[in-house]
């Protein structure tokens, strides 16, 4: 895998293109699957390093895993209590949707368990999941209190609580979420804003007890019945088009159709705000899969303007700032970007990662304790820059790079299959001059 990707500008970028499946729903579909009864088909599963963290801890549980191809997986339900105890301490890599899930599943079971991974997920706050937890009777031990991982899980009985969740996550409330389903009693959790819900969606098509009231309060208890097992095909995950959707609106004489993406209503804040700015993006053929609305999306290069976003739509789009960051550099006027300190504990301080490198590239950025204010429209220039080993951060600097006066080089590239392998031959079949060293 490329370490190094070398961008040259000046090419627009035509055509159609696909992404690997959507992330989050890929790792529930394992997750949920496995405590389902029966198999459950998956189709368009992401086969990206963080995915398979999910489904190497599951195996380490004691599921059966096939492979039918890359994309498509089999996996042989346990059913709730067929869970087995693992051998090894339960590696989640890089994947902080692996280890607060599994968290959470594991917390109700009757054996113990350590769950821990990369350097990077060590540092990342485990605080947010191991308080309710604990409220719920877990005994979860880890480095600072619980605050880091590794988190060591002991057996025991859960009771189910009422969890006003301070932050809009949705790893904090599927965590909860998936202990509910072993615990005593009716777990009621409200959010603080929308945070995606996919967990919510996936969980009642199986059959569990789970309600969503108004929009912010889930209500889930234990399954009276066993889970049943999923056929899906999993949409294309709109966090992966939004580096192409951000491309074809910048790059001059782009016009570029991405099909079959997941337009689920938590996830789309990234089109909208493409769209306030000015972008011409179009919805087509609309349809549903797997439970979740799916649409072509087609855009086209447009003029864009500065523009101020903050508030609930932030958890729809919040992997997508960094690269909404690069789309500003573009747009006439000041754009803010503010109510997103959650940045700073994703996989790297991206607030502090986009200003650095983005710089670097001539970018007029500020950051902000919860944001950006980035001037425009700059003209960028390539430089050398870094992923930070953030997969996330390596395509947003592509889109930079993509637009740039002259080549840029970004190291620590190869992150990209994280979460979209095949990032680099997307755009280069679209038009686009990508080296790999
Ligand atoms: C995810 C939720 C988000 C997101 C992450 C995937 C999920 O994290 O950033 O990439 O699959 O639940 P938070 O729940 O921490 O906001």
């Amino acid at each position: 895998m490329a370490n190094q990707l070398i961008i040259h500008s000046g090419h627009p970028l035509i055509g159609q293109c696909r992404v690997p499946g959507d992330k989050s729903i890929s790792h529930r579909a394992v997750i949920f699957g496995s405590i389902a009864e029966g198999h459950t088909r998956i189709r368009n599963f992401l086969n990206g390093h963080d995915c398979f963290a999910t489904v190497n801890v599951m195996r380490a549980l004691g599921v059966r895993i096939d492979e039918r191809s890359a994309t498509e997986l089999v996996v042989h339900g346990v059913g709730l209590d067929g869970l087995q105890e693992p051998e090894d301490v339960l590696d989640c890599a890089n994947s902080g949707t692996t280890i607060r899930l599994m968290t959470g599943l594991l917390a109700g079971q009757p054996f113990a368990s350590v769950l821990t991974g990369t350097d990077q997920i060590r540092r990342r706050p485990m605080g947010r999941i191991v308080a309710p937890l604990r409220q719920m009777g877990a005994r979860i031990t880890g480095r600072q209190d619980g605050r880091l991982a590794p988190l060591s899980i002991a057996p025991t009985d859960l009771q189910a609580i009422e969890y006003d969740m301070p932050v809009a996550s949705a790893q904090v409330k599927s965590c909860v979420l998936l202990a509910g389903l072993f615990a005593h009693g009716l777990t009621i959790v409200r959010e603080p804003g929308p945070a995606r819900d996919h967990t919510e969606r996936m969980l009642i098509s199986m059959g569990a007890p789970i309600e969503v009231l108004g929009g912010s309060t889930i209500h889930g208890e234990r399954p009276q019945r066993p889970l049943k097992p999923l056929n899906i095909t999993v949409p294309g995950d709109i966090s992966s088009a939004a580096f192409l959707l951000a491309a074809g609106a910048l790059t001059p004489g782009s016009n570029l159709t991405i099909a079959d993406v997941g337009i689920n209503p938590t996830r789309i804040g990234i089109v909208d705000a493409l769209a306030e700015m000015g972008a011409a993006i179009q919805y087509k053929s609309r349809t549903e899969q797997g439970g979740e609305p799916t649409a072509n999306l087609v855009v086209t290069t447009s003029q864009l303007r500065g523009t101020t976003f903050g508030g609930e739509q932030i958890v729809t789009m919040i992997d997508e700032l960094p690269t909404l960051a690069v789309v500003a550099t573009q747009a006439a006027g000041r754009t803010i970007i503010r109510d997103a300190a959650e940045l700073r504990v994703k996989e790297v301080n991206r607030i502090d990662a986009t200003v650095t490198e983005l710089k670097k590239m001539g970018a007029r950025i500020t950051g902000t304790e919860d944001g950006f204010i980035i001037d425009g429209p700059t003209p960028l220039h390539g430089a050398v820059v870094d992923s930070h080993g953030d997969h996330r951060l390596a395509m947003a600097w592509t889109v930079a790079g993509l637009i740039a006066k002259g080549s840029t080089t970004i190291y620590n590239a190869h992150v990209t299959a994280d979460s979209f392998p095949g990032f680099e031959m997307t755009l280069r079949a679209l038009g686009a001059e990508i080296e790999e060293k």
